[in-house]
């Protein structure tokens, strides 16, 4: 393994649009915190670079929902959430914005390099445009129906419900989100980086010399690699962002993924003049920590990007985790299914580490995972409290009844305490290697497995029976239990900073260095102890049925809000009506489309023929479950290719109050073909 001279850890930059939730901490920051602090406690040059991402459609539609300014907008939630990450203790060394000047320089320079070096393609094509507005529409400004799964509400980048990419001219039915009109297409310029030039070279750094990378990682990145890569437009028509910095270009902004990677640069430039030694030597370790959805562009884009510059360092590692659910429901800011930083704050002050706790205990590592209110309540009652608040606890009273807070002086060590004195170094070394790896969860465990050990030396040594008996015996316990409660100090910091920093103030011991740990002697005979309160405190029920309330009632505001019936659509003529040819048929085969999560391959007998539709229910139906089943389908629906299978036709599905598909069946049984009129 390469010894690196410096480490640069980046954690992805959120969207300045929103608050921050626990599904963001699991995900992207506590990983990267843990990393960090880790690294930091080993004395090395470590950097951890994060920022507001304050570009993109996301953030100039919220502004338009609420009437003002994007500017309102991203200067609100930068600084909610620039303290949100301050009161979790996710130390950053710099906390940037990529509204500053100093991101538009480096945006534009990083563009005007690529320029330059004639590294884009620089292409024409027909885009949507809103007449009545006066404006292209990128990205989200508009939607349509999804080609692959039939949801109207697909956006021009990406359909939520099946998650595919999109581009907006693949969105049948398409209009306008700023007007609502039928948008034309008209001539645009734009920028592309040719990414199908870097496949080759990408295949080679990742698929081969990046197979230490995550599964879930290595696997995404595979599958997009498979498919082939096309030039990706990195320019956009829009009136926010940084503009595009050459001749030609009056109304063309930067794409919002093109200039936030670059976010890492420019902040990196405004913590320290010393910069490129963090982004252009060999020497430094570069590692990305992102949630999934971000992977490709991480993986593939940015480091094509980085590449095509030609002075940049690549990222050695992109440890991007899964998504966290919260009470088994997608966490969604729309719908307000989160838990917001802020509001936990106010209900559990000063409880910061008992959420760090659980969502590491539960972080979304290799799949998507649950949180639960009654699974954290019982990390904390029964870990924190019960393991290692209890082993503190115990050390630090004992110490001070019997030695008024004075560590006494071990004596002969028999085999047990040998044992618990060599267990120390061997927790260290586990922890250290799992955090190595990335495997934070697994490093937890370790990290609280100390203080499981400290429980049972006690409970075995016995020290308050012994202490009438032989107390000198009860100071060598006294002191292995001590040098146990030090090294918990290190090994637990990284993911328990605040309980730790209290933890050390009751010890009087400031020695926070990373190869301390795994030692027996880190307290001296008399040293002095402080008077200890307690380390953590129990969750009662009641507090934990308040939240759960909370959510519940979350929960009646949204189906109240989404069983409203949708408008009525405009009337139409019956021979309109009588062009849709809408008819029974029966499914015969069902398997699911191979890499995808949401579409199965149907084989249906229309009455009329056998042949394939590709429907995106594969979450609500299991394939084998639904052979035989009679459903209702648009036959006269033109094909259209879908994950390169042909598709004849649409099956009909009404959507539940959760969104959930079912499928339109006849009452009773018809023949195949039957029309539905
Ligand atoms: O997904 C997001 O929230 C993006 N704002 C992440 C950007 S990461 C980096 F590229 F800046
Ligand atoms: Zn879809």
């Amino acid at each position: 393994m390469k010894n690196y001279k410096r480490y640069l850890i980046t954690s992805a930059l959120p969207y300045a649009n929103g608050p921050i939730h626990i599904g963001h901490l699991a995900g992207v920051y506590i990983p990267s915190d843990i990393y960090t602090r880790y690294l930091r406690m080993k004395g090395v040059d470590v950097i951890s670079i994060c920022g507001s991402d304050e570009h993109g459609v996301p953030i100039t539609l919220k502004a338009r929902k609420e009437g003002v300014n994007p500017q309102e907008i991203v200067d609100r939630y930068h600084s909610l959430n620039k303290k949100a990450f301050e009161d979790f203790g996710i130390a950053f060394d710099i906390y940037s914005r990529t509204s500053n000047k100093i991101h538009f320089e480096t945006a534009s320079d990083f563009f005007r390099t690529l320029y330059n070096k004639g590294e884009f393609i620089e292409k024409s094509s027909e885009q949507y445009y809103d007449e009545e507005a006066g404006c292209f529409l990128a990205d989200r400004y508009i939607v349509g129906t999804c080609p692959h799964c039939g949801n109207e509400n697909a956006y021009g980048d990406q359909c939520e419900k099946c998650g595919t990419s999109l581009s907006p001219n693949e969105l049948i039915n398409p209009h306008s989100t700023v007007s609502g009109s039928k948008p034309v297409l008209r001539e645009t310029l734009h920028w592309y980086l040719p990414l199908d030039k870097y496949e080759p070279w990408l295949k080679k750094w990742i698929l081969e010399d990046h197979k230490d990378w995550k599964t879930n990682v290595y696997g995404q990145c595979k599958s997009w690699l498979d498919q082939g890569l096309q030039p990706r437009a990195v320019s956009r028509d829009l009136d926010w962002g940084v503009p595009v910095p050459v001749e030609g270009a009056k109304g063309k902004v930067l794409y919002v993924w093109f200039d936030a990677p670059i976010g890492y640069i420019s902040a990196t430039k405004e913590l320290t003049p010393d910069w490129e030694k963090y982004w252009k030597d060999k020497d430094t370790k570069l590692v990305h920590f992102i949630g999934k959805d971000n992977i490709v562009f991480h993986c593939i884009i940015f480091p094509a990007m980085l590449n095509a510059e030609g002075s940049f360092i690549l990222p050695e590692n992109v440890p991007a985790n899964e998504f966290l659910n919260l009470e088994n429901d997608k966490i969604s800011t729309s719908r307000n299914w989160a838990v917001w930083l802020h509001e936990y704050l106010e209900d559990f002050p000063g409880k910061q580490d008992v959420l760090r706790y659980s969502l590491c205990a539960n972080a979304p590592e290799t799949k998507d995972n649950d949180f639960t209110w009654k699974d954290f309540q019982a990390r904390n009652n029964n870990e924190l409290v019960a393991i290692l608040g209890n082993f503190v606890n115990r050390t630090l009273v004992l110490t001070n009844n019997y030695y008024n807070g004075e560590v006494p002086a071990r004596g002969k060590t028999d085999s047990n305490d040998d044992a618990a004195l060599n267990e120390i170094g061997r927790i260290k070394e586990n922890v250290e290697s799992s955090i190595e790896a990335y495997r934070f969860r697994e490093a937890l465990k370790e990290a609280m497995n100390l203080a499981r050990l400290g429980n049972k030396y006690l409970a075995d040594a016995e020290p308050w029976k012994v202490i009438k008996t032989d107390p000198e015996r009860v100071k060598t316990i006294m002191n292995i239990a001590l040098q146990i409660t030090a090294n918990l100090t290190i090994v637990c910091e990284p993911f328990l900073p605040f309980s730790m920093d209290k933890l050390r103030g009751w010890l009087n011991f400031n020695d926070l260095k990373w190869s301390n740990a795994g030692k027996s002697d880190l307290l001296e005979t008399g040293h002095s102890i402080n008077k200890p309160g307690l380390l953590f405190d129990k969750i009662e029920d009641e507090e934990i049925t308040r939240q759960i309330d909370k959510l519940l009632a979350t929960k009646k505001a949204n189906e109240s809000a989404s069983t409203k019936t949708v408008p009525g659509k405009e009337p139409v003529n019956f021979d309109d009506f009588s062009k849709i040819d809408i008819r029974t048929a029966t499914i015969l085969e069902a398997e699911k489309v191979p890499k995808t999560t949401k579409l199965l391959k149907l084989k249906i007998d229309t009455g009329l023929d056998i042949r394939t539709i590709v429907s995106g229910i594969a979450e609500y139906y299991e394939p084998k479950a639904i052979i035989g089943k009679q459903i209702s389908i648009v036959a006269n629906l033109e094909p259209r290719k879908i994950k390169g299978i042909e598709s004849k036709g649409m099956i009909l599905m009404a959507e539940d109050k959760d969104g959930k598909l079912v499928m339109v069946s006849p009452s009773g049984k018809v023949s195949n073909g039957s029309m539905i009129k």
